[in-house]
C-alpha cells in the first residue's frame, strides 16, 4: 500500500514539474517549462510603459517588475506597427530561454537577439530560440538565449526638427541599450554571466547592432556581436532634422493634432490615441519617398550615432568587440523595384534612393552613373547571381539593379566595416552565405535576409540543409560560448579564418561547399562605393 502511493507520487513529480521561478528584486517571476530541454520566461518588462509623457522619450530602465509575482509563461504583446488595428504600446519586454534546471547563479554565457524588420515590424515572439537553445545543450555548451521587443516607426524613431532639438532620436537604439542594462542587473538571477553577453542580430536588428558599436559604451554591456545582413549604413544615414517633412505628414495624419504649430507637436501627440498614431503612420509612410523613413539618424556630438558612420569607421571610432558578420549572395533582390526596364528608370532609382527627399546632387547624379557603368547591362551577371539570363518576368533592367544595391547596401558596408575593424586588431570573422535556394520570383527569394534566419534558429535536424544548417548553429554558439567559431566542439566543420589586414577572407556557408574564399568580389565595383561614402550615405 505504502509502496503503492509512493510510486503515484513519484508519477505525478514528473508529470506536474512545478513552474520554473526567478527572483529579481521584490519580484517572483514565474516561468514554464516549455520543452522537455529548456525554460522560458516572457514579458518580463525591461523598461517603464513608454506612454503618456514618456511617449516620444527615451527608455526609463525597470529594474525589476515592481510586483510580487509575475506570470512570465508567454511572449508579451509586440510593440505598435504602422496601421495595426490593435495597438499595445506598453510592449517593452524581455524574454529568456534557458537549459532546463539551470541555477541561479550557473554562469552560463547568453546571447541577445535582435530583430530585423526595417525598423517598421518584428517583434520578439517571431524569433522562438528554443531550437537553438537545445543546439547548444547538445554540444555541450548551454546558453541562455534572450529576446526583447524594442519600439518602432515614428514611436521608437521619430524624425525632423522637433524630434532633434527635443533629445527624441534613435530612441528604439536606446530601447535595446537599456535592455542591456536588465541584463547586466539581472541575467546572474537567471544563470547568465553579465560578462558573457553576445549580441546578435539580422536585417535591421544587425543595423542597430552596428550602430551601437559607434558611441553607446557597448563594451560595458556586451562582450561581442554577430552580425546577419547589416551594418551602420545599409539604410541610408541622414541627419535627425532631413526627414522633417515625413514627420509633418505623420502629424497631418493624426486628426487631433493636424493643427498643431509645425515646431510643437510633442504635446498634442502624446495626448493622441495610439490606433490615431499608428494609422498617422502609415499614411505618412505612403507619402514618403522611400521604403524605410524610420531609422537610424544622426544624433550629433553625444549621441549614438555622432556622425557619419563613415566617417567614424575611419577615424577609428567604434568599440573594439570581436564579431562575425556577413552578408546573403542576394541582398539586393527584395528591395529593388522589379519594373525596372530601361536605364533612365535605373538612374533615377538609385537617385532617389541617395535622396528621397529632394533628388541627388549634380556630382552625386555623376557618381552613380558611374557606377552603374561598372555593372554590365547583361541578366546573367547580375542578382539573384547564377540564374542565368533568366528574368522570371521582370523588369529588364531589375537584376543588374539587384547586384547594384546588394553591394550598396550590403556588401560594400561589410567589407568597409571588417577592414576597418581588423586594421584595429579587432577579431572579425566575416561570412558570405551562398547556398542555393529553389526558384521562384527572386524579389520574394533568392539568398535574402529571411532564408538564413531558418539555418540559425531551425529546430535540430529540420530542414533546410540541415547539415549547413547545424554546422551555422556550430559555429555561431560556438562564437558565443568561446569567441571563436572554431572550439572544436560538436559537428566537424572547416575551420574559419579570421579576417585580417594581411588575410582578408571571408567564409562561403554553403551546403556541400563551405569553405574559405578571398574577399574579393566585385572587387572593383566595391572599391568604388567605399571611395565616395558621403555620395551613398554611409
Ligand atoms: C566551391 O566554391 C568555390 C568558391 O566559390 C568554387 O570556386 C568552387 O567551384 C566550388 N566547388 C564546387 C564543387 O561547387
Amino acid at each position: 500500500m505504502r509502496l503503492a502511493s509512493s510510486a503515484v507520487a513519484a508519477v505525478l513529480v514528473v508529470v506536474c514539474r512545478a513552474a520554473p521561478q526567478v527572483t529579481i528584486g521584490s519580484t517572483t517571476i514565474v516561468g514554464t517549462q516549455n520543452t522537455g530541454q529548456t525554460e522560458f520566461f516572457g514579458s518580463i518588462p525591461y523598461a517603464e510603459p513608454p506612454v503618456g509623457q514618456l511617449r516620444f522619450a527615451p527608455p526609463v530602465l525597470k529594474a525589476d517588475p515592481g510586483v510580487a509575482s509575475l506570470d512570465a509563461s508567454a511572449y508579451g504583446p509586440s510593440c505598435p506597427v504602422g496601421g495595426s488595428s490593435n495597438p499595445v504600446e506598453d510592449c517593452l519586454t524581455i524574454n529568456v530561454l534557458r537549459p532546463v534546471g539551470t541555477a541561479s547563479g550557473a554562469g552560463l554565457p547568453v546571447m541577445v537577439w535582435i530583430y530585423g524588420g526595417g525598423f517598421q515590424s518584428g517583434d520578439a515572439s517571431g524569433y522562438d530560440g528554443t531550437g537553438f537553445a537545445i543546439a547548444g545543450i547538445n554540444r555541450g555548451t548551454p546558453f541562455l538565449y534572450v529576446n526583447l521587443n524594442y519600439r518602432l516607426g515614428v514611436l521608437g524613431f521619430p524624425q525632423g526638427q522637433e524630434a532633434t532639438s527635443r533629445g527624441a532620436l534613435n530612441l528604439g537604439l536606446k530601447d535595446i541599450l537599456t535592455a542591456l542594462e536588465w541584463v547586466q542587473q539581472n541575467i546572474a538571477a537567471f544563470g547568465g554571466d553579465p560578462a558573457k553577453v553576445t549580441i546578435f542580430g539580422q536585417s535591421a536588428g544587425s543595423i542597430a547592432v552596428a550602430n551601437l558599436f559607434l558611441n553607446s559604451n557597448l563594451e560595458s554591456l556586451v562582450r561581442a556581436a554577430i552580425f546577419e545582413s547589416g551594418a551602420q549604413s545599409s539604410l541610408p544615414m541622414f541627419p535627425g532634422a532631413h526627414r522633417d517633412q515625413d514627420w509633418q505628414n505623420f502629424v497631418a495624419a493624426v486628426p487631433q493634432c493636424s493643427g498643431a504649430s509645425s515646431t510643437d507637436t510633442f504635446d498634442c501627440l502624446r495626448q493622441a490615441d495610439i490606433t490615431a498614431i499608428v494609422s498617422g503612420q502609415s499614411s505618412a509612410s505612403g507619402q514618403a519617398g522611400e521604403q524605410f523613413p524610420w531609422t537610424p539618424v544622426i544624433d550629433g556630438a553625444g549621441g549614438v550615432i555622432p556622425d557619419l558612420p563613415s566617417t567614424l569607421l575611419a577615424a577609428g571610432q567604434f568599440s573594439r568587440l570581436p564579431f562575425i558578420s556577413g552578408s546573403n549572395l542576394d541582398e539586393g533582390t527584395q528591395f529593388v523595384s522589379t519594373t525596372l526596364s530601361s536605364d533612365d528608370q535605373l538612374t533615377q532609382f538609385f537617385d532617389n534612393f541617395v535622396n528621397p527627399a529632394g533628388g541627388a546632387s549634380a556630382a552625386q547624379q555623376t557618381q552613380i552613373d558611374d557606377l552603374i557603368q561598372l555593372y554590365p547591362d547583361d541578366p546573367s551577371q547580375g542578382s539573384p547571381y547564377g540564374t542565368g539570363s533568366n528574368t522570371f518576368g521582370l523588369g529588364s533592367e531589375y537584376k543588374r539593379a539587384a547586384s547594384i544595391a546588394g553591394d550598396i547596401w550590403f556588401h560594400s558596408i561589410r567589407r568597409a566595416w571588417n577592414q576597418a575593424a581588423s586594421a584595429q586588431g579587432v577579431p572579425v570573422f566575416a561570412y558570405l552565405f551562398t547556398d542555393p535556394q529553389a526558384a521562384g520570383n527572386p524579389s520574394q527569394g533568392g539568398e535574402s535576409c529571411p532564408v538564413l534566419l531558418s539555418y540559425v534558429f531551425g529546430a535540430p535536424g529540420a530542414a533546410p540543409a540541415s547539415t549547413l544548417s547545424a554546422t551555422m548553429k556550430d559555429y555561431w554558439i560556438s562564437f558565443a560560448t568561446s569567441l571563436d567559431p572554431n572550439d572544436g566542439k560538436g559537428n566537424d566543420r572547416p575551420q574559419w579564418l579570421q579576417y585580417t589586414s594581411s588575410s582578408q577572407v571571408v567564409m562561403q556557408l554553403q551546403g556541400g561547399n563551405t569553405t574559405i574564399i578571398p574577399d574579393t568580389y566585385r572587387a572593383e565595383q566595391i572599391s568604388f562605393i567605399n571611395s565616395q561614402p558621403a555620395t551613398f550615405n554611409h
